[in-house]
């Protein structure tokens, strides 16, 4: 341990005879820890604090001064202000040498370490000096290490902020405001998820919501179609692999499992999950556990799964293209994303939110649209929702002029034929 920095205290403590033990302790070690201030009561610690948050490192105090504010309730108060600056408390010896609910009443209030002094005023230094200077270079560690961490954790929320407005639910219909109560509750909880909605309403987007909500949203959220893959590479997608597990497998392979682990999995057209991955599916979540090909021993996973589907999925489990047990077990909250034309007052909003982003990525200043064009989108049927009135949109702040009008409209829905079949 090399110090190029001096530590710097804050004594709260209110004997004089104390403050000279304490001083006298430290005064061997005057080059690498000093005394910054002394107060003489809590609230005067407190304001201290307040003050000057840089301003100490490690704080030294008294378990019972004057002034009512001691103690456990002291520590708290401190620890509020600066979660990160360290306390050692002094106590008199009677107090804790044996009495080991006193030390846990600390140390859940947040201290750091105690000490304990002679009692009366007979001696010139702390009991044991060592353990007290050692604690204080402890407890310096630690407020450095507690600092990176709020400092990484700040830098991840701010990540998370961003990405959340850029994955903003746009709308003010009754529907979306249901569906932004259900995944703000939902977000609390761990509950496998089960989405339906017609193509492009946002299915995924209520997933990334719930996801960057929840307490899982500093792991990984990993999304994957299970209709898009060919059904002899799913279990090697989903669970992974051990290399030599077949010919061809190199080197190992991380299954979305693992990589998800302790986040998010969205398993997107799940219907289109193959009866025999679902089998392996069922396992996972029953069990909480992954077997990977070419590999015998399992592997633990701490997963929530929302899954999600445009089909009806009740009417694929009794078809007995889906299992019925793998139903229920993602079934647990089903989440309904309304069609686009059953909110058409929302459309206007998406309209303007869109019109902003491709106007601006295109460095022309934002088109208006008539009322008349407006009119038009909010009759349209929409049968790719979203995702087809923001192809549309796009089209049209490339080709209209300042003012969209109606035939411009007419123009960008006609021209676009295949948006229908997304
Ligand atoms: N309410 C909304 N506000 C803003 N953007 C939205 C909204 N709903 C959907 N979108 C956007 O529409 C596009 C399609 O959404 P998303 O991919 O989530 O739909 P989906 O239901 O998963 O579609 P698919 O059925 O094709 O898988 C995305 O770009 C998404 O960000
Ligand atoms: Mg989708």
């Amino acid at each position: 341990m090399v110090y190029n920095k001096v530590i710097k205290l804050l004594v709260v403590e209110d004997e004089d005879y104390d403050i000279r033990r304490i001083k006298n302790t430290l005064s061997l070690f005057a080059d690498s820890i000093q005394i910054q201030d002394v107060v003489s009561s809590g609230p005067h610690a407190l304001d201290l604090l307040r003050n000057n948050e840089n301003h100490y490192d490690v704080v030294i105090m008294d378990y019972q001064i004057a002034g009512g504010l001691m103690g456990e309730e002291l520590i708290r108060k401190i620890k509020e202000i600066i979660p990160a600056l360290q306390i050692i408390v002094i106590t008199k010896m009677t107090i804790n040498i044996t009495d080991f609910n006193f030390a846990n009443r600390l140390m859940k209030a947040g201290a750091f370490w105690y000490c304990t002094k002679y009692p009366g005023d007979i001696e010139d230094f702390i009991y044991q000096p060592t353990d007290f200077i050692l604690s204080i270079y402890n407890a310096y560690e630690k407020k450095l290490l507690e600092q990176d961490r709020n400092r990484s954790n700040r830098k991840l929320s701010k990540n998370i902020e961003d990405i959340l407005l850029q994955k903003i639910i746009i709308g003010r219909s009754k529907q979306v405001e249901d569906l932004r109560s259900k995944i703000d509750k939902y977000a609390q909880n761990n509950a496998n998820i089960l989405i339906s909605g017609g193509s492009g309403t946002g299915k995924e987007l209520v997933a990334v919501n719930i996801h960057y909500k929840s307490q899982r949203r500093f792991e990984n959220f990993v999304a994957i179609n299970c209709g898009s893959l060919p059904q002899e590479l799913i279990e090697s997608e989903l669970f992974g692999y051990e290399k030599g597990a077949f010919t061809g497998a190199n080197s190992k392979k991380l299954g979305l499992f693992e990589v998800a682990n302790h986040g998010t999995v969205f398993l997107d057209e799940i219907a289109d999950l193959p009866l025999q991955a679902q089998v392996k599916l069922l396992r996972v979540i029953q069990e909480g556990e992954i077997e990977k090909i070419g590999r015998t021993d399992k592997i633990k996973v701490d997963v929530r799964i929302i899954a999600a589907t445009n089909k009806n999925l009740a009417q694929e489990v009794v078809d007995k293209r889906f299992r019925e047990d793998l139903y229920y077990r993602l079934n647990v909250v089903p989440i309904n994303v309304p069609s686009l034309k059953d909110r058409p007052e929302d459309i206007p909003l998406l309209v303007d939110h869109f019109l902003n982003v491709f106007c601006s990525d295109l460095g022309k200043s934002k088109h208006s649209i008539d009322e008349k064009a407006t009119e038009i989108l909010q009759h349209y049927d929409w049968p790719g929702n979203v995702r087809e009135l923001i192809n549309v949109i796009q089209r049209l702040s490339i080709i209209a002029e300042n003012v969209i009008t109606a035939s411009d409209v007419n123009n960008a829905l006609i021209s676009l034929p295949t948006l229908r079949f997304l």
